[in-house]
């Protein structure tokens, strides 16, 4: 089963062929999650794991943060971007995927630079942002439980530093907020939770119709 993206199908294979290759623990990470019963393939896919990568690597990203590693596949992509003294601090609240995740990124060679927050990704958020100075991160990339992603937004922006780049996902939710009749909880905060971004001054916003939808979020320097 292969990820929802927006995009055509060919066109995707065709530019992952030739920009998006994934490791061989990558796909040693998805050839798991294949058998795993009733767990579906949340990963990010191939070449949204290569943009992310390269507007990392842009920015000259040193401290990244990921919520959500699920089984580590994303932050593989993310961990090709690392800087010599970079770090990536990566949430997830289920036990089940932080040995799979560490095993990954050991096997990967990345593991002394990736920190594994193992708790709700909320409770290290209100941690940092509580601090007298609170982490600065360059890049943060938000994949997890989408009902909270308001609240992630305002804790990141605040751990955002000034020229840093956040990034959203599925804020496409597979076509379903253009149904103003569909009732599902997720689909209705996603849906107000973007019409509040298309217009926050704090930010510059750029919503790209790859995958399930990214947004795209710079704070507004003034
Ligand atoms: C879409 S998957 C992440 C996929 C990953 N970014 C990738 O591309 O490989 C979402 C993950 O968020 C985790 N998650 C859900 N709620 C969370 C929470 N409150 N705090 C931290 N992680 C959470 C889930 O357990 C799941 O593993």
């Amino acid at each position: 089963m292969s990820v929802y993206s927006i995009t055509n199908p060919d066109c995707q294979e065709y530019f992952t062929s030739l920009c998006a290759e994934e490791s061989d623990i990558q796909c040693s990470l998805k050839a798991l999650v294949a058998t795993l019963d009733k767990v579906p393939p949340m990963y990010i896919d191939a070449l949204q794991g290569a943009i992310l990568a390269f507007l990392a690597r842009s920015i000259q990203a040193k401290n990244l943060l990921e919520i959500g590693t699920f089984v580590g596949y994303g932050t593989l992509w993310l961990s090709r971007a690392l800087l010599p003294d970079g770090q990536i601090t990566t949430c997830e609240i289920d036990k089940r995927w932080w040995p799979i995740a560490r095993q990954a990124f050991e096997q990967a060679g990345v593991s002394q630079q990736i920190i594994q927050e193992k708790q709700a990704a909320l409770l290290s958020l209100k941690k940092w942002t509580s601090f007298e100075s609170p982490p600065q991160f360059d890049f943060i990339f938000v994949d997890a439980d989408k009902s909270n992603s308001p609240i992630y937004f305002e804790h990141c922006l605040k751990l955002l530093s000034p020229n840093g780049l956040l990034v959203m996902d599925n804020v496409w939710w597979q076509g379903k907020l253009l149904d103003e009749n569909y009732s599902q909880k997720r689909a209705q905060v996603l849906r107000k939770f973007n019409q509040d971004l298309a217009k926050d001054p704090r930010i510059d916003l750029v919503m790209l119709p790859i995958s399930d939808g990214m947004s795209l979020i710079r704070k507004r320097l003034s």
